[in-house]
């Protein structure tokens, strides 16, 4: 009984700091999408006051205590159990960090983006290199009271992708480097597909309405969510029953919304699919960035860059835009969606030479960490790492080092979880296509609902209960293995290039 009353204090806590936090999000979001001109200085204030705020009710002494009761108490059910565990190590991370380095830190922060803005427009690495070296130096200091065993950056990654390790990413990435640099060098000398049809005028409002028919077709929940433009896509959430997606319309590159549609589509339906009734605890909310990502690029490449998805789509998609795609027939299409091109920009990368991207920061913000790579010489380093992984010279800083924004938040270890997700996303696939009859018959049909039913009580329902690792051994029978992805590419792609 005392036990449950103590339960009861603790998901009390919890859904004040959740509260607090998701409020914190609304502005966030509203800064993105339909902030005045004027109002984003005191925005900035506003959201730090929030974030000050959720952290001290979150690590008072009082709510410690409450959780060492429950702990020893070991309540019966395993939910339950697992949201205490699991608070408590938050809550012993949280300690960690003292009130002056979240000052400083976030100080820096601050300083470092505009910084970063500016040597992008002025294409000069040196204007925000300084302040790279003092996020640098903060975040080894971070790792250094976060603790770890084998790396630095270990302690860093924890924050995204819980209980991965650098060393596991090295084993992983020697594999994807060794099959990717192989097959992505046999697509090359092969000539590429046609693709300059996606590139003619594609009207924005219509544009926009196939967009919003995609997420209905995908079962996104608009009585809980809804979608706005912003520059950057993004998804975000006030809770499992107000979602908000972000996309963006060029009304010259036809892909652009599309996918980011898509992408960010397979995010909402995620948290979407968390428990309401878990809101605020760590069963209600998402497993990690690379589980987070598996889902929005299940949904953007394996589904929404396949020919099945495109059956039913594509005489829909050519029937709002006649005049460009009348005479382009499915097959063409399908290929001119999924052309594979060493580039510049991560975030316009095919989803075979992404990885080599993602690969690249991983090394530099490594090396970084460890100090075996001086601030100085990142941009060199880059381009140097863009010319032997993918045989391309980078022209421009603002091409090159500059163009990701992740560094100047202080985001370091973040990247690798985009392949990580990638790769789960694959692994999933396959073990849905198993556990599901007729899953593919029925997204030719453009029924995906079985497909989301299968994410919903596979993944969704189980927020952070098991960690990325435990949750793939748990769905598929075993840990994350490329050789998924490296079939699904081999036969998706040999087919598209004629490689026999
Ligand atoms: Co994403």
């Amino acid at each position: 009984m005392q036990s449950e009353n103590l339960y009861k204090q603790y998901t009390e806590t919890l859904r004040k700091v959740a509260d607090i936090d998701y409020a914190s999000a609304v502005l966030q979001w509203d800064m993105e999408t339909y902030i005045p001109e004027k109002g984003a200085e005191l925005r900035g204030q506003q959201i730090s006051t929030l974030s000050g705020l959720a952290h001290d009710f979150f690590v008072t002494p009082a709510f410690g205590k409450i959780l060492d009761e429950l702990l020893k108490s070991n309540q019966t059910d395993k939910i339950k159990n697992k949201n205490v565990k699991l608070t408590h190590e938050d809550y012993i991370k949280e300690k960690k960090y003292s009130t002056d380095f979240v000052v400083e830190l976030s100080n820096e922060t601050s300083k470092a983006f505009p910084n970063w803005v500016k040597a992008r427009e002025e294409n000069n690495p040196s204007v925000f290199l300084p302040n790279l070296e003092k996020l640098v130096d903060l975040k080894r200091r971070e790792a250094d009271f976060l603790g770890y065993e084998d790396h630095p950056y270990d302690a860093l990654m924890d924050d995204y992708e819980p209980g991965v390790k650098s060393k596991d990413i090295d084993v992983l990435f020697t594999e994807v480097r060794n099959h990717l640099k192989d097959f992505v060098k046999t697509i090359s000398s092969k000539s590429a597909p046609k693709s300059d049809f996606l590139f003619l005028h594609y009207d924005k409002q219509k544009q926009w309405n196939f967009g919003i028919g995609l997420l209905k077709q995908m079962s996104f929940d608009f009585s809980a969510g809804r979608q706005d433009i912003s520059v950057h896509p993004f998804t975000t959430s006030f809770s499992p029953q107000d979602v908000r997606v972000t996309t963006k319309v060029e009304e010259n590159d036809f892909r652009s919304m599309t996918w980011s549609c898509i992408h960010e589509g397979g995010h909402a339906l995620y948290e979407q699919g968390l428990l309401t009734e878990q809101y605020g605890l760590p069963c209600g909310s998402a497993c990690s960035l690379g589980i987070h990502e598996s889902q929005s690029r299940l949904w953007e490449n394996v589904v929404g860059r396949s020919l099945n998805f495109w059956k039913v789509n594509y005489p829909k998609l050519q029937s709002v835009f006649p005049e460009n795609l009348s005479k382009v027939p499915l097959e063409d299409f399908y290929k001119s969606i999924n052309v594979v091109k060493p580039s510049l920009i991560r975030i316009e990368a095919d989803e075979l030479t992404y990885h080599f991207h993602i690969m690249i920061r991983y090394e530099i913000e490594k090396r970084l960490i460890e100090n075996s790579l001086k601030v100085k010489d990142v941009p060199e380093a880059w381009n140097e790492a863009y010319k032997t992984y993918l045989g391309i010279d980078v022209p421009t800083y603002r091409h090159g080092m500059l163009q990701d924004v992740h560094w100047s938040h202080g985001s370091f270890g973040y990247f690798p979880t985009y392949s990580l997700g990638s790769f789960y996303a694959v692994q999933f696939f396959h073990q849905a296509k198993k556990d599901v009859p007729d899953l593919e018959k029925n997204i030719i049909a453009g029924n995906t609902k079985p497909l989301l039913d299968w994410l919903r009580e596979k993944i969704h329902y189980h927020g952070r209960f098991y960690n990325s690792q435990e949750l793939c051994e748990h769905i598929t029978g075993e840990k994350l293995n490329y050789k998924y992805f490296k079939e699904y590419a081999e036969k998706k792609y040999s087919q598209i290039y004629n490689i026999n």
